[in-house]
Order: C-alpha cells, then sequence, then structure tokens
C-alpha cells in the first residue's frame, strides 16, 4: 500500500528454509500462484524449498499441487499458470548446520540464475523455529551467500534479503541475541521481519480509516474513548502445530505480535510520512509506553486459560493436553485475556482489553472503541432509558467490515430510544476477493518495501512486554488447567473480568462486540 510505486517487485530467486513445514504449501506458494495468476510475479522468479528430510524435486512439486488444492484462495489451479510456477520449483535437501549442504546450495543458485536470469538476487525465507535461525544464517555466511549490501531495487544482480517468520525469538533475550547475530550480518534494510496480519486488507485499512478522513481524530483519545478491545479468537485447536504450540503458548503465538501489531496501529500517532521508518517510529513510541501488568496487578489484570474436553458443532473434541504432541500434565495456555494501559498524553487511563485464545466460540478478529457516555441530562436522564455507549467496530476478519453503534429513536408515538448499528460490510462495497496478506508481503519482499515488516525495536518492546507477564507467571502458582470448554469464550472469570471494568460488556459474550 504505501509508497507502493517506488518498489517495483524484482525476479529472484526465493529460497524457504523449512520448506517441508506446512507454511510453505498452505500459505507461500498460494500467494506465489495467485500472484502469477494475477500477473503480478515478476517473471523468472523461481524457488528452492530447503529441508532435512528427503525429498526429490518432483515429489515436492506435488506436494505444493496439493497444498494449492486445498489452500489456494482460487481454485481450482489454472493448469498453464500452475504447470508454469512448477517449472521453477525446486527442493535441496540438508541438514541446517551442514557446510558441504550450503556448498551444494551455492552452486544450485549459481545454477538456476543461469536459467532464469536472476542475476543472483537473493530472497532467504526462514521459516523454522527460531532456535536454528542463527545457524542457517552462520551457515550461509560461511558458504559465501550473505553478504551485507544495499538493496537496490533499479539496478540488476544486487539485491539480497532475509525474511524472518514470527516467532522472532521466544523471550527479550532470546530475540536480542537473535539481533545481534543478525547485526553482524546484514542491514537492516535487508532484514524483513513477518507478521502477517501486516498484510491483511482489513488491517492496512486501520491507518486509512484514522487518516483519510477528518471525523476520527479528534475523538481518538482519552478524553472521548471509555475503553478498547483488541480480540484474536479461533475456533481452531492444534491442527497438528501441537509440539510447536506447547513451547510457545498463546501469549508468544498471538498475543506478542498479531495483537499488539492492531493495538499499536490503532493508537498510534500520525506518522510524519508514509515512509517505512516513519510509521514504524510512531507504533514504536506506542510500545515504549505499553504498560505491562506486573506484580498484584498481574493476578488482577491477566486471565490465562486452557481447554478440556467437549464439543464445537456437534464434533467430539479432545482436551488441549490430548492434542499430538502436547505434553499430558502441560500447563501451556491457550487462552489470554488481560488489561494494559499506554501511559501517553492520548491514552492515559483508558483500559485496553487484548485477548487471543484456540477453541473458543467463534473465528474472528476485531478492535472495538468503546466511546464515553452522554452526560446525565436530556436523553441520558431519562427514566428506564439505559443509553449504550457510541462503539466503533472494526472487524478484521471474518465477515469483514466496520461498524458503528448509535442510539436512535424508535418511531412511535412514545419516545423511546435502541441502539442500532451503521455498517460498512466489505464483502458488498467490494465485491472482488482480497488478496491474501502472503500475495501483499511477499511481494514488498521482492520490491524491498519494509513497511508492512516489524523492525528490531518494536520487536525487542513487544517482547519486554510479553516477557514482563511470562516471568509474573512463574511467579505464580501453576494454574488450574483445564478451565474452559471448546465452544465457550474463555475461562469463566473473562466474563467477570471484562463486566467488572466494562460496565456495557456485551454479555454473555464478554471478547465479541455484536453487531
Ligand atoms: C499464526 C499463529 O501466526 O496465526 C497461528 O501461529 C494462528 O496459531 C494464525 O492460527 C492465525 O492467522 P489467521 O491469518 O488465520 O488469522
Amino acid at each position: 500500500m504505501f509508497e507502493a510505486d517506488r518498489y517495483r517487485p524484482e525476479r529472484g530467486v526465493i529460497v524457504v528454509f523449512g520448506a517441508s513445514g506446512d507454511l510453505t504449501q498452505r500459505k507461500l506458494v498460494p500467494a506465489l500462484y495467485n500472484l502469477a495468476d494475477q500477473g503480478l510475479l515478476p517473471e523468472g522468479t523461481a524457488l528452492v524449498g530447503y529441508g532435512r528430510s528427503p525429498l526429490t524435486d518432483e515429489a515436492f512439486r506435488e506436494r505444493l499441487r496439493d497444498g494449492l488444492d486445498r489452500h489456494s484462495r482460487s481454485r481450482p489451479a489454472r493448469a498453464a499458470v500452475w504447470d508454469g510456477l512448477a517449472r521453477r520449483c525446486f527442493y535441496q535437501q540438508g541438514a541446517y548446520d551442514d557446510p558441504e549442504a550450503y556448498g551444494r546450495l551455492k552452486a544450485r543458485l549459481e545454477d538456476l540464475d543461469e536459467q532464469f536470469g536472476t542475476a543472483g538476487n537473493r530472497i532467504f525465507y526462514l521459516a523454522v523455529p527460531p532456535d536454528v535461525v542463527a545457524p542457517i544464517l552462520r551457515g550461509l555466511s560461511a558458504a559465501g551467500l550473505l553478504e551485507r549490501q544495499r538493496p537496490c531495487p533499479d539496478e540488476e544482480g544486487c539485491f539480497l534479503r532475509v525474511v524472518f517468520e514470527k516467532p522472532f525469538g521466544r523471550d527479550l533475550d532470546s530475540a536480542r541475541r537473535l539481533d545481534s547475530v543478525i547485526d553482524r550480518l546484514l542491514d537492516e534494510s535487508q532484514v524483513f521481519r513477518m507478521d502477517h496480519y501486516l498484510g491483511k486488507e482489513t488491517v492496512q485499512n486501520i491507518s486509512v480509516l484514522r487518516f483519510a478522513n477528518s471525523i476520527f481524530e479528534h475523538i481518538w483519545n482519552a478524553a472521548s474513548v471509555r475503553s478498547v478491545r483488541v480480540t484474536v479468537a479461533e475456533k481452531l485447536g492444534m491442527e497438528g502445530r501441537g509440539g510447536y504450540f506447547d513451547s510457545t503458548g498463546i501469549l508468544r503465538d498471538i498475543l506478542q505480535n498479531h495483537v499488539l501489531q492492531l493495538l499499536t496501529l490503532m493508537t498510534m500517532e500520525p506518522p510524519a510520512s508514509l515512509a517505512a521508518d516513519a510509521i514504524r517510529d510512531e507504533k514504536v513510541k506506542v510500545l515504549r509506553c505499553l504498560r505491562a501488568p506486573r506484580g498484584k496487578e498481574l493476578v488482577r489484570s491477566v486471565i490465562r486459560g486452557q481447554y478440556g474436553r467437549g464439543a464445537i458443532d456437534g464434533a467430539e473434541l479432545p482436551a488441549y493436553r490430548e492434542e499430538e504432541g502436547v505434553a499430558p500434565d502441560s500447563d501451556t495456555e491457550t487462552f489470554v485475556g488481560l488489561r494494559a494501559y499506554i501511559d501517553n498524553w492520548r491514552w492515559a487511563g483508558v483500559p485496553f482489553y487484548l485477548s487471543a485464545g484456540k477453541r473458543l466460540a467463534e473465528t474472528l478478529t476485531q478492535v472495538a472503541i468503546e466511546f464515553k457516555e452522554v452526560p446525565g441530562v436530556l436523553f441520558g436522564a431519562m427514566e428506564g432509558v439505559e443509553l449504550k455507549p457510541n462503539r466503533l467496530t472494526l472487524r478484521i476478519q471474518p465477515d469483514e467490515g466496520v461498524s458503528l453503534r448509535f442510539a436512535t429513536k424508535v418511531p412511535g408515538l412514545r419516545l423511546d430510544l435502541r441502539d442500532v448499528e451503521m455498517d460498512f460490510p466489505y464483502g458488498s462495497a467490494f465485491p472482488a476477493a482480497s488478496p491474501e496478506a502472503y500475495e501483499r508481503l511477499l511481494l514488498d519482499v521482492m520490491g524491498g518495501n519494509s513497511a508492512l515488516f516489524a523492525r528490531r525495536d518494536e520487536v525487542e518492546l513487544a517482547w519486554q512486554f510479553a516477557t514482563g507477564i511470562l516471568d509474573g507467571w512463574q511467579e505464580q502458582p501453576p494454574p488450574d488447567f483445564p478451565n474452559y470448554a471448546p465452544g465457550t469464550w474463555g475461562p469463566i472469570s473473562t466474563e467477570m473480568f471484562f463486566a467488572e471494568h466494562t460496565r456495557y460488556a456485551d454479555a454473555p459474550n464478554p471478547l465479541k462486540a455484536g453487531r
């Protein structure tokens, strides 16, 4: 979106580490296919999957094709487009700490440059657990594959970029260690820290809503806002990712990144320009002022949960502790709900309710801003009338849209008031399907535009917030898990927590602003 014309995507070889994991099949290759289908993928772009499992090029392509059939937004795939792309997909087997394997990779990349005219342009995409990131960077560097250079999109053969999938580290210390390895080997301009939420259309629209309209800015502050809720709820459970999730938990998996990204975009000051660093400077300022609950406040203001056995839509579901790859006595949280404050001039005193959870009643991501009540005079003083505060809800997904709740007179001879919603649904306003986040983000990497990626200080400050909570949990007795049933909105205390602090919480659903 931002300054798009300055960043023309260029052909290169994309090397995906961790290619036998499901991100490549589910997201990356469907995104490349859809770009190719729209004529947006630079001609000659090639993909090399690098992984430990032995696979031939042919078997790799079959896997990718299968992923496309199951996960692409435009199905069935058009044969001509897929064949064209498949011919440029290859697989390279290798361990992450084997110098010879990096030597073989180098030779292969040089071959591909000859075949496709990719002129040495490289994107290394690290879709691997955080503990193997540093070994991969060292391996690439030792093989002469990692050079510190500035991207210069107007000349051929000069870009080298590295994409880091989340989670970037697992706490503040490990993120800092990773950053210092990166610092020794690359310029920050070559580094793309992925948070795919930033590529979602509705997330990009947050800045447009705020800064391309004049009516919101002067009420976007503590004088007018009473509370803000940011919710990322999923019906899904582990989906085969139990091993990863059990050592991660929802605070690291979703709150530290996706939820905080939504929060900073909602609350940052207007940036000086739309340049990547101008936006990131403002997000960083918010994170510097974000106060994590500590000590006694942590007990009062943070709820963690883990799902037990139960059923959703009639299907019997295992408890989290029974999921494949999860320890039977695991204390990993699958739900977190907390209240935080942003101690700056604009937001001082406004409570921010942040929550994320698996196996909840619905899959939805939304941000809801509740405004202050009208004074207790006129309609606000009428007997039997309970005026609810105005509320602006940004429905990030699914059912994307924006709605505003306000009071209106019920037609008739009596003076009755009722709340109604004014709604803008994406689906009917813009019939064309939105691109997937990964399409936008891969194109941005190919063009060297890092506006929709997280910067080093941003990620570290987000970890500082999350690590404060994780450390606090260490000092508390282990929770009494499981404490919520699949298909609910989390532990029962969530409802009380939200009801206690938000007078007009939408019981029985504390996390979702209803329409
Ligand atoms: C990922 C998390 O980052 O985001 C997953 O690791 C989660 O646990 C996913 O399911 C949600 O993404 P989306 O785009 O489906 O909301």
